[in-house]
């Protein structure tokens, strides 16, 4: 046991209550039903108000993760938000969630990796407390990818949804419940997944909007011939590092990308469909959003125990990629 392990004591999940269906996406764009279903498994999507942000989702999934771990907000230590999709450039999604929750001790920052900035920050998290750096820290998911979406690109506006989730993570003498994560990247593959305008290369500029480059753009067959070896195999090493096999797996809570990427990872790692956690169906992929919104699902339905092996993978841009394994530890509540 690590003297100063790193517990997850709180979770919650905030969704949008606008719901886009593939219906819906029939009458704006070239696609139907049975394509996004078969290709993607996604049914429907949320998306957020006029009044919505990241951080106001993020503040809101916070919350429930803060009275389920019964931490008040001036107690945190750290808050990251895992986003791409923060309210502004400058400050941070996590200044924004600061305020709102009275957090004023926290050190507060964002992770920048896409649909893995999830397990990025939950990684982060883990080595502050193992450092001593901090005994509370916040992470969170949370992005609002429709805002930066072409509704006239049917390659990309099928796939994506907003939403947020958070953890609050605890220093533990007496358990070790993050007990691997692994992260990886291969800048070179860049291309493949990009929003190229607003930032300092192509600063915000008429001729920037006019051709589109604050959109979301990706290449979507290469993003899914890398996604399902690389989530498969950060899997097994964060297995390996936590002295663990396959076999000891109880429920794989993938990044919710596309369901035949998941189907794909969970045949490489060997494990059957009632040990996988899928809720894409309902939310599409909402990047660094989906693991913590799965999270929560998963424990509300009662698919996690006390003592429970669980695995998180993730892919995403720049590209990005990795893998937690965590003993369950909460109580049933
Ligand atoms: N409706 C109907 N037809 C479509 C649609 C659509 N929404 N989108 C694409 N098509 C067409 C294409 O134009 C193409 O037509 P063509 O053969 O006439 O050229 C055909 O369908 C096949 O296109 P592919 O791109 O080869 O389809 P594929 O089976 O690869 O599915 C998809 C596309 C769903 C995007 C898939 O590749 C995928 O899920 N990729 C991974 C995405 C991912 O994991 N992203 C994670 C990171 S996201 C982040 O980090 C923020």
């Amino acid at each position: 046991m690590n003297a100063a392990g790193a517990v997850i004591t709180g979770w919650g999940y905030h969704v949008p209550t606008r719901v886009l269906t593939n219906h819906d996406l029939e009458g704006m764009v070239g696609t139907t039903d049975a394509w996004i279903v078969e290709r993607t498994g996604i049914r429907e999507r949320r998306i957020v108000a006029d009044d919505e942000t990241t951080s106001s989702m993020a503040t809101h999934a916070a919350r429930q993760a803060l009275e389920r771990a019964g931490v008040a907000g001036r107690d945190l230590d750290t808050i990251i938000v895992g986003t791409t999709t923060p309210d502004y450039l400058l400050p941070t999604a996590a200044a924004l969630v600061q305020e709102q929750l009275g957090a004023h001790r926290a050190g507060i920052f964002d992770v920048g990796a896409a649909c893995a900035g999830f397990i990025y920050g939950l990684a982060v998290a883990r080595g502050l407390i193992a450092a001593g750096t901090a005994r509370r820290v916040l992470v969170i998911g949370a992005e609002t990818i429709s805002r930066y979406i072409d509704w006239t690109d049917r390659n990309t506006c099928v796939l994506f949804g907003d939403g947020a989730g958070a953890v609050i993570v605890e220093a533990s003498t007496t358990s070790d419940g993050i007990r691997s994560t692994v992260l990886h990247g291969d800048g070179s593959k860049r291309a493949h997944l990009t929003v190229l305008g607003g930032g300092s290369k192509h600063p915000p500029t008429e001729a920037s909007v006019r051709e589109g480059l604050h959109y979301i753009r990706m290449e979507g067959n290469e993003v899914f011939k890398l996604a399902v070896p690389s989530m498969a195999s950060a899997a097994e090493e964060a297995l390996a590092l936590a002295g663990l096999r396959c076999e000891d797996v109880d429920l794989l809570v993938p990044h919710q990308a596309n369901l035949r990427i998941i189907d794909a990872v969970a045949k490489r790692l060997h494990l059957d469909r009632a040990k996988v956690f899928v809720n894409i169906a309902k939310y599409g992929n909402t990047s660094a959003a989906s693991i913590p919104i799965a999270l929560c699902e998963a424990v509300a339905e009662g698919r996690v125990q006390q003592g429970d092996h669980l695995v998180f993978a993730a892919f995403g841009g720049g590209m990005t990629w990795g893998a937690a394994v965590v003993e369950w530890t909460a109580p049933p509540r």
